[in-house]
């Protein structure tokens, strides 16, 4: 049950993104996952939302959390991790969320290895933010409320 009548937005985090901070400081940066869900949590408030996260180390998990955010969350902010790149399940389910999709990276895919160049994600999302760092979730959060007011 959410915890107030705010709009809720959940926050997915995909695989390893449970390790930042550590992981790959030099291409993730020093912050942790929870001083990002802080910050998105103060973002959040001055918007008028609630934020709920998750961070989950598999495709199932994750898939599941969508089904339960469906007639019950507002949008979705998700950043897959290396999910992004071949997990089209989560594709599938991200497909049947009515509300925005936001994808979000740290990182920009786009200049690192080519694997990393396709996203599964991105034709489902409502739109992408890549490669702004600890700024991401700020973002992310903001382009929800815009579209949100846009439907009003
Ligand atoms: C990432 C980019 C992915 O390619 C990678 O596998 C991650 C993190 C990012 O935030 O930049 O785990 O999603």
């Amino acid at each position: 049950m959410a915890k107030t009548s705010l709009p809720i937005v959940l926050i997915l985090s995909g695989p390893n993104l449970n390790l930042l901070g550590q992981r790959q400081p030099e291409i993730y940066g020093t912050a942790t996952l929870d001083d990002h869900m802080n910050r998105a949590e103060q973002t959040a408030a001055k918007l008028g939302f609630e934020v709920e996260s998750l961070v989950a180390q598999s495709a199932g998990e994750l898939v599941t959390a969508i089904h339960n955010a469906r007639s019950r969350c507002a949008a979705i902010i998700i950043n897959p991790g290396a999910l992004t790149h071949f997990a089209w399940s989560l594709s599938d389910a991200l497909a049947t969320f009515s509300g925005p999709i936001i994808e979000v990276h740290l990182s920009n895919p786009a200049t690192r290895e080519s694997w990393r160049h396709e996203s599964v994600i991105a034709p489902v999302a409502s739109g992408s933010i890549a490669g702004f760092g600890a700024h991401g979730y700020t973002l992310a959060l903001n382009a929800v409320a815009t579209l949100l007011a846009d439907k009003k």
